[in-house]
């Protein structure tokens, strides 16, 4: 046990909020047994999502071919790379509340001959369907990403979603298929994963429960694997509960077999005020926000455990998959922007949440098999932002990028101690922490430091690694709402971290206050 030393909290005198206090700098202890292997983490845990609103589809990631901004077959370069580095494993799209009210045929052939509609849900714009099946499925192709289609089922029909399916996914010569060949697309994609309607219980079709699994039984039956075995097998992702409603994921458990569900959903947002009329800006907050922000966000924990015991109940074997396919912090928009549109500066702040929510994923990486944080560009918690021609990277990005070694990797059973940060009546627990082992056989440990004023100390203890060096990144900044602008995009990006060492199958290092850090050891 190591005994808390006084020191001045350095780190305390860039926090604007923190005053300059003598410190105590408190210990953390974690103990990783790699002879006991777990669950592989799923990479879907890092998937994206990306809907028809804001400025997300377009001018975010489609400006079409003519523009001037640099782009491939419409795509945006800039985002395009971005995309690239941070590995994206697939991606939800067009929807959201949208995706119950798209028409796929309207988003198909010439454009210059599509139709327009009317997005209602999301500013009340009205979209020339440039971006559709095609743009969005040869976007995952040159991104190598899987792609997680959104099904019609609050306004389209059985026999839509049936022709969508055959369009994209047979190799036949049937009428679907030939209809996606005379539009220039020889070969079927591969679309592995589908959901069946979104959020049902509202924007979807107000549905209760109990309609909602007959329909999904229904519109289930007649979205078909076009080949047979594994070449092109289709999952199939429910629409599931809102948060705490606890009764709609009982009664899609009873009510659906496990076999025909490969996933149940689940939508949670981190509102930072707790109050969906005045969320809370995304920039500027004083410690009590921020605190009180991530005791909302470690209510994830909480739901994953109460769905999952549900879950459980029905499908001890786990067969169904929790699927996270809206999560993040929603605030207020940023002044002078349409509302509809959901743009959202993005901090440090949002960096230590995101990484909290992937450490609790990836503690429940036998149950949780997909997860979608909402959205990938220009909308709530994105990973990139766009003015104009301009784009930059946000903080947490940077930490979907560092995590990504995590990725298919085999997770490490721990144990964490770990000081509370405390303010007021409320607290939480400081350090966060995961721990996996690659295909390579690298061992990868991320760690977050909460608290935004106190260094901790880490000793960790590794049974079973036999490795000869630390490394590691580390992403911090002056304070927790910090972030990049495009007249200084770099404030807040990961830089080396040098501070951990490795002796006698012992790990140390210090945390610094407000961080994100990933350790490799080989
Ligand atoms: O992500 C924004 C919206 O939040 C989605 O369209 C909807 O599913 C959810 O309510």
């Amino acid at each position: 046990m190591n005994t808390p030393i006084f020191r001045l909290g350095l780190t305390a005198l860039c926090f604007s909020f923190a005053q300059l206090t003598l410190a105590a700098e408190p210990a953390a202890t974690l103990a990783i047994d790699a002879t006991k292997p777990g669950a592989v983490i799923n990479k879907n845990i890092y998937g994206q999502f990306a809907e028809h609103l804001g400025h997300c589809i377009y001018e975010g990631i489609w400006v079409g071919p003519d523009s001037p901004i640099p782009n491939t077959k419409g795509y945006r370069n800039d985002v395009l790379a971005a995309l690239k580095t941070l590995a994206v494993p697939q991606l939800r799209w067009p929807g959201g509340c949208f995706a119950d009210e798209y028409h796929w045929r309207d988003g198909i052939g010439p454009r210059e001959k599509r139709p327009s509609m009317y997005n209602s849900h999301w500013g009340g714009v009205v979209e020339n369907n440039s971006f559709g099946t095609h743009e969005f499925l040869e976007l995952c192709e040159l991104l190598a990403i899987e792609p997680y289609v959104c099904l019609n089922v609050g306004s389209g029909s059985v026999q839509e979603a049936m022709e969508w399916v055959e369009y994209m996914t047979s190799p036949a010569s049937s009428p679907m298929a030939n209809l996606r060949r005379a539009n220039g697309r020889d070969q079927p994609w591969k679309v592995p994963y589908m959901a069946i309607g979104n959020e049902s219980w509202d924007c979807g079709g107000n549905m209760t429960p109990e309609f909602y699994a007959d329909n999904y039984r229904r519109y289930n039956t007649f979205v078909k694997n076009y080949v047979s075995g594994d070449a092109n097998r289709i999952s199939r992702i429910a629409c599931g509960a809102n948060a705490d409603n606890y009764n709609w994921t009982e009664v899609m458990m009873k009510n659906v077999p496990a076999r025909s569900m490969n996933g149940l959903a689940l939508h949670f947002y981190t509102i930072p005020t707790g109050n969906w009329s005045a969320k809370g800006s995304a920039t500027d907050f004083a410690e009590a926000q921020y605190h009180a922000t991530l005791v909302r966000t470690l209510k994830m924990e909480e739901l994953i455990a109460k769905h999952g015991a549900i879950m459980d109940k029905y499908d001890p074997a786990k067969k169904v998959g929790m699927v996270i396919d809206e999560w993040g912090i929603w605030t207020d928009v940023e002044k002078g922007t349409n509302p509809g549109f959901l743009y959202q500066q993005n901090t440090l702040r949002d960096a230590i949440l995101a990484a909290i929510n992937l450490h609790l994923f990836q503690a429940h990486a036998d149950r949780i098999t997909m997860a979608n944080i909402a959205q990938m560009v220009n909308v709530l918690q994105a990973m990139i932002l766009t003015d104009k021609e301009k784009m930059l990277v946000t903080p947490t990005y940077h930490v979907f990028e560092m995590f990504k070694v995590h990725q298919g990797a085999t997770s490490l059973p721990f144990t964490l101690t770990t000081p509370d940060y405390v303010l007021g009546e409320a607290k939480i627990p400081a350090v966060s922490a995961s721990a996996s082992r690659d295909a390579a056989g690298k061992i990868h440990v991320s760690l977050a430091n909460a608290n935004p004023n106190t260094a901790i100390t880490i000793t960790a203890a590794l049974v079973g690694v036999t490795a000869k060096s630390v490394s590691g990144r580390i992403l911090t900044a002056p304070a927790v709402n910090s972030h990049n602008t495009f007249a200084a995009p770099d404030v807040v990006k990961p830089v080396a971290f040098d501070g951990a060492k490795f002796a006698g199958g012992q790990l140390t290092l210090t945390l610094p206050a407000k961080c994100v850090v990933v350790l490799t050891l080989e």
